[in-house]
């Protein structure tokens, strides 16, 4: 098989270098095109140290002939040049949140501004394999999922396709600063982060809605209304996300039975899935640092019949880049793990 011309839009930033690293190691495919704003011109590896022993050279334009563009823009941004794209027949994969809502109304409440392609929203696909394989397999324009929305719907899809808790979820989360993306910021600034822990965007997070949306349409029936808190704690990456919400305990057996009950339920959910790991162990960010796995541990609180599933992965790889990548490897029809296969960092 030919290898897949890749190109990557903003590759100075974070996700942006993320990608880069995935893309620069994949077999099947081939890194023909990287662009960025503040450091056209130069070398990715003098840019970014850790990719000495590559040739890329940062461009201004996004101007070869590509398979697959990958958007690492902030939103707002990407939608912008995302549409000459798709037109030109280059199949897009978006990490940003331009194309990631069904309902254009809601771009002006949580994101600001008017979507001006409403029409794209229909046609993006939600970029969450576990969920919307098929559709991925065929997208032309995919919309990469949010880093805390991707740990939070996996923790919550099996519980709620099952209908087996009542709508009002809440989602505590817990994330390192390189959410906040490499863009200076004072939250992210050294003395503002270590040592300390905030809660933040208790107003509503703007990945509360694509959590609604996703786990809406996956049990219309149920539609979970959920108060999302996330949280900055002083780590550079790693999302830990506890889920609770309260059980119809006439779904489910009593005592230690309704929780090996759930334990089979959320393992049959994600046996296909490449990237899933219920676990019986809790999950910590580290278990997944650098890997695109989401560690996933469903339990009951028998006492209160509360429902609590935990959830751990690296914002970078399977909250954002990975995932991309996955998402890529469905799309042309390889191995869902192609290039993905690296385990997790430890210690
Ligand atoms: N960080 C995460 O954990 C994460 C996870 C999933 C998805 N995402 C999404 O991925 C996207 C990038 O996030 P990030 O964390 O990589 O951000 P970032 O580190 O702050 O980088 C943003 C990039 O965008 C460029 N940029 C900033 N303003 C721009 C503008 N007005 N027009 C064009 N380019 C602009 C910057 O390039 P220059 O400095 O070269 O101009 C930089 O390369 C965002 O949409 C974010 O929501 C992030």
């Amino acid at each position: 098989m030919t290898r897949i011309k890749a190109g990557i839009i903003n590759v100075t930033g974070y996700i942006g270098a993320e990608l880069a690293r995935l893309l620069a190691q994949h077999p099947q495919a081939e890194l023909v095109i990287v662009t960025g704003r503040s450091a056209a011109g130069q070398k990715l590896g003098d840019v970014f140290p850790h990719f000495a022993g590559t040739d890329y050279v940062i461009k201004t334009e996004f101007d070869s002939d590509v398979d697959i563009a990958f958007s690492a823009m902030p939103h707002k941004t990407s939608i912008d040049v995302i549409p000459a794209l798709l037109k030109q027949d280059i199949r897009v994969i978006d990490v940003s949140a331009d194309f990631r809502l069904k309902d254009a109304s809601e771009y002006p409440r949580w994101y600001g501004f008017t979507h001006p392609s409403p029409g794209l929203l229909e046609d993006a696909v939600y970029g969450l394999p576990e969920l919307h394989r098929d559709e991925i397999a065929s997208a032309s324009l995919l919309a990469n999922p949010g880093c805390y929305s991707t740990g939070a719907i996996l923790a919550l899809a099996p519980a709620v396709k099952e209908g087996l808790i009542y709508p009002e979820v809440i989602v505590d989360s817990k994330s390192g600063v390189s959410g906040a993306g490499r863009t200076l910021s004072l939250i992210a600034h050294y003395s503002e982060a270590n040592e300390n822990t905030c809660a933040y965007s208790l107003e509503g997070h703007r990945h509360l809605p694509e959590m609604e949306q996703e786990l809406g349409i996956l049990n219309p029936e149920l539609s979970p209304s959920i108060t999302f808190v996330p949280h900055l704690v002083p780590m550079s990456r790693g999302i830990l996300s506890t889920c609770y919400a309260r059980l119809k305990v006439d779904k489910l057996s009593k005592g230690a039975k309704a929780k090996e009950e759930l334990n089979l339920l959320y393992h049959e959910f994600y046996k296909d899935a490449a990237f899933v790991r219920v676990t019986g162990k809790l999950p910590q960010t580290k278990h997944a640092w650098g890997s695109n796995f989401c560690f996933i541990y469903p339990t009951i609180d028998l006492r209160t019949d509360r429902l609590i599933v935990i959830s751990s992965l690296d914002n970078l790889v399977k909250g954002g880049a990975g995932q991309a990548v996955q998402n890529m490897n469905v799309m042309f029809n390889l191995p869902e793990a192609t290039g993905l296969e690296a385990l997790a960092i430890y210690p």
